[in-house]
């Protein structure tokens, strides 16, 4: 059967599953700003999800209308609990789901979870086929690296091409080159020239580095890819995905958009998340004007929206 991956237009582009940043309102964010073709949850535990642990994370599979289509990012290390969290996510609407075999995060590789799979065949084939059972029909991708200490796309890449895969995501550095070097694109196409040979079937998304649509668009053609994901560019553009290059913003864009997200933090999350997750994101919107600097300085200590929306109207009233 033909996968929601393979129905998207070529090259597609995707945002990254970002932790503690692409929840349901960043991603609203980015829609409302230049939509990509594909979003991602933030990587979510199958173990707290099987857990009486539960309601405090399920949040993380909440989304809106606009942020379709969304595809469910799980880790963890029960291939049981995979299986059930499969049919949770194929209960909850979303296009796909996808592993996450990449995070370099001591806490996870302790565990030999995500990026650890790199080196424990057997445990990531279990991972894979357990997902697959309990997805029925919604797709199955990955999200990986080259290697874990070591490139090893000729020996990994294959191996998870073998699972018959709808897409494959591949960040072109090793877990512990964390994201210090910059990204190993040729490593990357070679991993297209083996889809190409062994299994044509699988979608293949390249990340990595890329900083928006016309940097992404040359890197498809240079490289082959289906598709590309950006992550930490969206944090310098938030039109990363506008096809038109942009205009420079005005302050009074910028400052209504950073109220927005502020407003649609507080009504969505009330208390179930801490405001001062929301303080990372004030440098997206305080940036690139004069005096943005004093206002981020202010923003920062914020505990509250009244609070941001004072600060915000100081500044623009020339008081701060
Ligand atoms: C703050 C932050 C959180 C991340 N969380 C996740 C995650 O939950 N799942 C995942 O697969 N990758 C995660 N990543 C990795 C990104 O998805 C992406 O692979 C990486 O940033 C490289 O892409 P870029 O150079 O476009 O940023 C995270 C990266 C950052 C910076």
């Amino acid at each position: 059967m033909k996968s929601f991956w393979q129905d998207l237009p070529k090259p597609f582009f995707a945002l990254a599953p970002m932790e503690d940043v692409t929840d349901s309102v960043f991603r609203q964010m980015v829609a409302s700003c230049a939509k990509p073709y594909v979003f991602f949850t933030e990587f979510t535990s199958v173990e707290g999800l099987c857990s009486r642990g539960k309601d405090k994370i399920i949040h993380q599979f909440q989304f809106t209308e606009t942020e379709r289509p969304i595809i469910a990012q799980i880790w963890g290390m029960q291939p049981e609990n995979y299986y059930q969290v499969a049919k949770l996510i194929t209960r909850l609407g979303f296009a796909g789901i996808d592993i996450n075999m990449g995070c370099p995060e001591r806490v996870v590789l302790k565990h030999g979870a995500c990026a650890g799979l790199i080196n424990n065949r057997p445990f990531a084939s279990e991972i894979i086929k357990a997902t697959q059972a309990g997805a029925d029909q919604l797709p199955v991708s990955v999200k990986t690296r080259i290697g874990l200490n070591t490139i090893i796309t000729d020996d990994w890449i294959p191996f998870l091409l073998s699972h018959n895969l709808d897409a494959l995501t591949i960040h072109g550095r090793t877990a512990r080159e964390l994201s210090d070097v910059p990204c190993h694109w040729e490593e990357i196409k070679k991993a297209v020239e083996l889809r190409n040979k062994l299994n044509p079937n699988t979608v293949i998304i390249g990340n990595g580095d890329v900083e928006d649509y016309a940097d992404g668009i040359k890197k498809v053609n240079e490289y082959k890819v289906d598709g590309v994901m950006i992550g930490r560019g969206i944090f310098k553009n938030l039109w990363a995905f506008s096809q038109k290059s942009q205009e420079p913003k005005t302050l009074e864009e910028m400052l209504q958009l950073l109220l927005r997200h502020a407003q649609l933090f507080t009504k969505t999350w009330g208390e179930k998340k801490n405001f001062l997750v929301l303080r990372r994101f004030f440098k997206i919107y305080a940036s690139g004007f004069p005096r943005a600097s004093v206002l981020r300085e202010q923003l920062i200590t914020t505990h509250s929206l009244d609070e941001v929306e004072k600060i915000v109207a100081e500044f623009t009233t020339g008081r701060l």
